[in-house]
């Protein structure tokens, strides 16, 4: 019988990754009892997520949504608009949308927000520092890992600097944990988002700016995306970008003030601090599963693990970036695996795989490698003001962080 798994349980939640070593051991993918009741395949080691994430025969089309409540208020058609984004698309739909988001990702595009981001970061580690002066203490997460993200986004959507605190507070609210806040204020929220991105589209087609998604609209008046698809970009770019962003970015920093050897290191020789993103990727895999995948047909997965059609898989980035068989002494925060010339062991998968792979990675990186420096430059003395092995973690399969980050500094 396979272990039934609660993805809401907090000790779960904070260290998932004893359960996923169970399941490996198991074989290629292992069939789960989930605590709502349903079932689900789970691939847990490294090769086979990258076999099962390029393997046409694993669909990302959601089930159709017959029987779903119609969306009739905004913050519906916001909800039911968002899941129209191009992770739930296959080819050849996926591909026509990919190819027009990959030309507006192009790395020139993206290095070019490099100074904007350190200006970004400075912003927001004063307002850091005045809270360390106020009170003492400060939750890096709310200071630094949420924010900074989303600002990014703000910039490759073209969002104009008087919106910014706007995007920031909606940001906060839709994706605040169920019940922390009143739920008129999440639906408000949605429907506030809803109405601003169409607005913005409407302002970007007719003055198109040097941002990203100007990219975007500009190309859909050559015959590319439509309003609809437009403005699924713009929620899809949102939350697959800041969430994730923001995890690898307090991950990250929890990582360096546990491990004080590796963070002097960094500050030694900054020619270090792209190997403690990757590490930092690696280790803490921001994005713990993909989204669900669905299967089209009959699967065997190795010599005899068979997925029946029409099965829920998970391919868990955490678990495959922990496999033993491909990342030596995987529990371990070791940047020293990515410095050049080192016995490189395999990529993480932190980014996915396949058709699906990251459009933003290139951008999570350069924030990461901009932020993390700076953060530590301007703040010497930071230290963790509670322990690491209690602080809370986000519940659920898909993103994987901590809630909070409390730090003082001496
Ligand atoms: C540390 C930060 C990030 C991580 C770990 C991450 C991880 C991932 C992963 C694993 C996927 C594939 C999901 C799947 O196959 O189901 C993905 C897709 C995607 N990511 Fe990211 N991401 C990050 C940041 C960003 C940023 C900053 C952006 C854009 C601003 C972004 C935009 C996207 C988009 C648009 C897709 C969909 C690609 C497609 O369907 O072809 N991501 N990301």
């Amino acid at each position: 019988m396979p272990d039934a798994l609660d993805p809401a349980d907090p000790d779960f939640a904070r260290d998932p990754y004893p359960y996923y070593a169970r399941l490996r051991a198991r074989g290629p993918a292992a069939r789960v009892a989930l605590a709502n009741g349903t079932h689900a395949w789970l691939v847990t080691g490294y090769e086979q997520t990258r076999a099962v994430l390029a393997d046409p025969r694993f669909s990302n089309v959601p089930p159709r949504a017959a029987g779903r409540p119609k969306a009739d208020s905004p913050a519906q058609r916001a909800r039911a608009c968002l899941a129209r984004h191009m992770l739930n698309t296959d080819a050849p739909d996926h591909t026509r949308l990919r190819r027009l988001t990959s030309a507006a990702f192009a790395p020139r595009r993206v290095d070019a927000l490099r100074a904007r981001i350190a200006e970004l970061t400075d912003g927001l580690l004063d307002e850091t520092a005045e809270r360390l002066r106020g009170t003492g203490g400060a939750d890096l997460v709310d200071s630094f890992a949420f924010p900074l993200p989303v600002l990014v986004i703000g910039e490759v959507l073209g969002v104009p600097e008087a919106d910014r605190a706007d995007l920031r507070e909606w940001t906060y609210r839709v994706g605040s944990p169920a019940g922390a806040l009143e739920p008129g204020a999440v639906d408000e929220a949605w429907s506030e988002l809803y109405r601003y991105f169409g607005e913005l589209i409407t302002a970007k087609r007719r003055a198109p700016g040097p941002d990203l998604f100007s990219a975007l609209t500009h190309d859909s008046a050559e015959g590319g995306l439509d309003d609809g698809e437009l403005l699924a970009m713009a929620f899809l770019l949102l939350f697959a970008g800041y969430e994730t962003t923001m995890n690898l970015l307090a991950s990250a920093s929890l990582l360096l003030l546990t491990h004080p050897g590796e963070l002097a290191a960094a500050r030694r020789d900054p020619a270090r601090w792209p190997a403690v993103v990757e590490e930092a990727l690696r280790h803490a895999s921001p994005l713990e599963g993909t989204t669900w995948r669905r299967t089209t047909e009959e699967v065997t997965l190795g010599e005899d693990t068979v997925i029946p059609e029409g099965a829920s898989v998970l391919a868990v980035l955490a678990a495959a970036n922990r496999d033993p068989e491909h990342f030596p002494d995987p529990d371990a925060f070791r940047p020293d695996r990515h410095l050049p010339g080192a016995a490189r062991p395999a990529p993480h998968a932190a980014f996915g795989h396949g058709p699906h792979f990251c459009v933003g990675s290139r951008l999570a990186r350069l924030e990461a490698a901009v932020a993390l420096p700076l953060l530590f430059e301007r703040f010497p003395g930071l230290r963790l003001a509670a322990d690491a092995s209690g602080l809370p973690y986000r519940p659920g399969l898909l993103v994987r962080g901590p809630r909070s980050v409390p730090v003082t500094a001496d």
